[in-house]
């Protein structure tokens, strides 16, 4: 069978590589890929993201499934429009896909199932935004509804912070923050401040069953000792401790199951990845930060380096809503854990065309992913801000960190920028 792979970062790189592993699986299209998946023979990179143009090509090229990575084409109903013209697709329609494109809906949406989150309010004026905030107090969350790339959160820890952001998101002086997707102009959502820590629970889902992939943790801020700016994430781990089998259990029967049930009551069943962002305090209670539609990035590079079983099968089952017959998943019983290596600037302007040199060959225990890389006639290039996520397995979340580390030592490109404490939080449990 062939595969197509929709996205160009180090999600799509783990994902195609994983999927390239089955059997059955003849090649796998990524579009539009990047420089780690130009270079291997099982991958072939595709320069095409207008969706009619990618349905043509699954169409012409007799595509079996096509997966897709990242929010952008999902919220914009790439797979409505492959359905439409019957072509297999795995993801959420665009309806679905609003419960990461829309805070306003997934907060709404947690509220009426009675799925645990923070509590909120919803504004679309300033002035009431900024009167419930001194209501309040801080510490307070403020958030854009809407696709923001990772700029629409705010966690303030003062009024003043807190009072800025909305003027920000709501454009009442200073820059207005650029937002896709939302309806109806801007809004903002202000909600409870959590405490606890945070874990990441992602599962495959058909619009009926569900099929949980290994619990993982991210690391959102850039510099190490979780300072500095937000970023995508700088690196990432699986499994998360903080999810144990008593937590586990509870964020299935409280959040994954009543959100797969709302949604197929609401007449909108939920197909794809569902990535559930937790705070899980300290009795063990997980209340949901936020829904992606998608798998998280750099989740996903530790996450496959598990997986023993094939990802194809299970997708299959998924895309097809036959996901109760798939086979229980396998994963390796050792730690995952993946490094991001960034571009110079980063998160804010991240500069390309720095010349990428160093990079180990991939191991049983260690493979670097790519995420903004590209082919520069002989040279590897940086192309985006995250630029690689170098993944090692290995007994303890200390060995993999090692492992980790040490095949990221000979790499170079000029600005690069990484964290030294990946794991730092399973390490100290
Ligand atoms: P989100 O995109 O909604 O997951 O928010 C991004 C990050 O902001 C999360 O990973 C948390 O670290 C933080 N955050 C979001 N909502 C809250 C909250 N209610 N309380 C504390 N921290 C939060
Ligand atoms: N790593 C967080 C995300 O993918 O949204």
């Amino acid at each position: 069978m062939k595969v197509l792979v929709v996205g160009g970062g180090g999600r799509e790189h783990a994902l195609a590589w994983k999927l390239a592993a089955s059997p059955k699986v003849q090649l796998v299209f990524v579009a539009p890929g990047n420089g780690g998946t130009a270079a291997d023979a099982r991958l072939k990179n595709l320069p095409i993201t207008d969706i009619d143009a990618l349905a043509d090509f699954a169409q012409t090229e007799k595509i079996g499934l096509t997966v897709v990575g990242p929010e952008a084409p999902l919220a914009a109903g790439i797979v409505d429009r492959f359905r439409a013209r019957k072509l297999r697709v795995f993801g959420p329609t665009k309806a679905a896909a609003r419960l990461e494109s829309s805070k306003a809906f997934s907060k709404a949406f947690m509220q009426r199932h009675g799925i645990p989150t923070a509590a909120y309010e919803a504004f679309t004026e300033a002035a009431a935004a900024h009167a419930h905030v001194d209501r309040v107090g801080a510490p307070i969350v403020v958030k854009a509804d809407g696709l923001a790339a990772g700029k629409g959160v705010v966690v303030a820890t003062t009024l003043a912070e807190a009072h800025a952001a909305i003027d920000w998101m709501l454009g009442s002086g200073g820059t207005k923050l650029d937002v896709a997707n939302n309806e109806g102009g801007a809004r903002v959502v202000i909600e409870e401040f959590l405490t606890g820590e945070e874990a990441s629970f992602i599962v495959v889902a058909d619009g009926r069953t569900v099929v949980p992939l290994a619990t993982s943790q991210d690391h959102k801020r850039l510099n190490d000792a979780d300072l500095g700016p937000n970023t995508g994430g700088m690196g990432a781990y699986s499994p998360a401790p903080v999810v144990t089998p008593n937590v586990h259990a509870k964020v299935m029967h409280e959040v994954i199951l009543p959100t797969l049930a709302g949604m197929a009551a609401d007449g909108i069943p939920y197909t794809g990845f569902l990535y559930a962002g937790l705070m899980i305090d300290a009795a063990g209670n997980p209340k949901t930060l936020e829904f992606n539609c998608r798998m998280g990035d750099p989740e996903t590079q530790p996450i496959m380096m598990r997986l023993k079983s094939d990802l194809l099968d299970v997708l299959l089952h998924a895309a097809d809503g036959t996901l109760d017959q798939a086979a229980e998943l396998q994963w390796d019983r050792r730690v995952a854990l993946g490094v991001v290596m960034a571009a110079h600037g980063y998160p804010d302007k991240p500069r390309k065309a720095d010349v990428i040199s160093g990079l180990p060959k991939p191991a049983e225990d260690a493979v670097v992913f790519h995420a903004g890389t590209s082919r520069l006639s002989h040279d590897l290039v940086t192309s985006g801000g995250r630029v690689l996520c170098v993944t090692a397995l290995g007994e303890s979340v200390k060995v993999a960190q090692q492992r980790a580390y040490e095949a990221l030592a000979p790499i170079r490109f000029d600005g690069m920028q990484f964290r030294r404490d990946i794991g730092h939080r399973a390490i100290r449990r």
